[in-house]
């Protein structure tokens, strides 16, 4: 039996993350235990490399390469899993779930995919799964849509949760860089990882939108519903007619609750650059959530990183210890193990603004086709941008012009663009960025 106020800590992986939530509760384990009430001990620290252990001058005698050490100690009340990935990982929460094990867990992907059957598993066996750290780091969001704002009715969420794309973006737009430099100057500075597909293809920001999105609108999520989208595609020259006409560009996961359902994309998209996530740079996170009762609120941090991470992890420790999360996840009916499943509206039904830039053949008349095809789709065009090209004449891949327009259906959108694209006065595909103005806030 644990002693009171006495909590056991098994940490399994000591990486990165693993080795910050293990020099958090070892050295700073007394100004936890002050301000939490609780003596929470970190008891067993389970991997098969022990290099980063030992740098950080743990105990060895903390050290382990079974999980059955932690997992047969009745001293040993939470387990953290952060191992990451998505078959071991499961493995190893739903051995400790049945062990009686709380689990805490930085791993978005594992949640993202399996999150509603292993929380089941978890009220099964009555205990609880807490992942501050799964989503911006550092940012303690999931305790705001737990708890700080229960009284709202969410009407919208839109995040910048991924550093590592946002660095890329910041690079590319301050110091005009091409993605290919920007990205690969990020992973020699420790800000991409050597395979950054997951980062750079949006499927981080979509795992970390399906988390939040289950939670703000108390909806079950289908990932592989969420239209995703990342930065690996775009153009400098994009980013820098963006900057002309005042905008900025960064990769968001986007969540409203509309009537007919619920939106949910993840793309790289233009902002103004008085919008409040635009001053958002680097490697930081900021989700930006809408509530009827409190309006627009917005959370920044570190969304990433060693300490920043286990802040996150180590806040869902004591929170267990405390019996503050443990009661939240019992009755709180927000979970998607226990939610509804969302109607999750197609690209098609998206309504935004949009940026347009058609590589076009010099020559009269190709203007008139643009905004003739548009206005059939009933877009009405907002700016028209086309510089002289310095020797007065197109080359082969044409002339750039680039084309805002008013709020529109993307799907009208899309059709147009096919149909443009299909003349022969039009050159190439046209690049197509929505322009996401900053939400009105509906306050009742
Ligand atoms: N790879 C993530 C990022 C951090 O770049 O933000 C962990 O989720």
């Amino acid at each position: 039996m644990a002693e009171p106020g006495k909590v056991g800590v098994a940490v399994v992986g000591c990486g990165t993350v693993g080795g910050g939530v293990c020099a958090l509760l070892t050295r700073d384990g007394r100004t936890l235990a002050q301000r939490t009430g609780r003596q929470i001990e970190l008891r067993h620290v389970v991997d098969v490399d022990f290099t980063r252990a030992k740098a950080l001058g743990l105990d060895a005698s903390l050290l382990r390469t079974s999980l059955d050490d932690a997992l047969n100690d009745p001293q040993t009340a939470i387990v953290c899993e952060l191992v990451g990935g998505t078959t071991f990982a499961k493995a190893l929460i739903e051995r400790a779930l049945r062990a009686g094990k709380h689990v805490v867990t930085a791993n978005k992907a594992l949640l993202a995919h399996h999150g509603p059957e292993l929380y089941a598993l978890a009220r099964e066996r009555g205990v609880s799964i807490a992942f501050e750290a799964s989503c911006a780091g550092g940012i303690p969001i999931i305790r705001a849509l737990l708890d700080g704002l229960l009284a709202n009715r969410i009407d919208a969420l839109y995040g910048i949760v991924n550093g590592t794309c946002n660095s890329i973006l910041t690079a590319m737009t301050q110091r005009g860089q091409s993605y290919a430099d920007a990205l690969q100057d990020a992973q020699r500075l420790g800000l991409a990882e050597a395979d950054p597909t997951l980062d750079v293809g949006g499927g981080d920001s979509a795992h970390k939108l399906a988390i939040l999105a289950a939670l703000a609108f108390g909806q079950r999520i289908d990932l592989d519903a969420i239209p995703t989208e990342g930065i690996d595609r775009l153009q400098l020259r994009d980013l820098q007619y963006g900057q002309e006409l005042g905008y900025v560009i960064k990769l968001l996961a986007i969540a409203q609750q509309r009537e007919d359902g619920l939106s949910l994309r993840v793309r790289p998209v233009f902002i103004h650059r008085d919008h409040p996530l635009a001053w958002v740079s680097g490697p930081f996170n900021a989700v930006s959530v809408y509530g009827h009762a409190v309006g627009h609120t917005m959370y920044y941090g570190r969304g990433a990183g060693a300490s920043p991470t286990a802040s996150a992890v180590v806040a869902d420790i004591a929170s267990i210890a405390l019996g503050t999360y443990p009661r939240l996840f019992t009755d709180l009916p927000l979970f998607p193990d226990r939610a509804e499943q969302a109607t999750q509206l197609p690209l098609a039904a998206v309504q935004s603004r949009y940026y347009l830039r058609f590589s076009v053949e010099d020559k009269p008349g190709v203007l008139g086709q643009i905004t003739t095809e548009l206005g059939s789709q009933g877009i009405s065009i907002s700016s028209v941008l086309q510089h002289e090209p310095p020797d007065g004449s197109g080359d082969d891949a044409g002339v750039p012009v680039v084309v805002t327009t008013a709020r529109a259906m993307e799907g009208n959108v899309r059709t147009a663009l096919a149909a443009l694209d299909g003349l022969g006065a039009i050159k190439g595909p046209t690049v197509c960025l929505g322009i996401v103005d900053e939400h009105e806030e509906e306050l009742s």
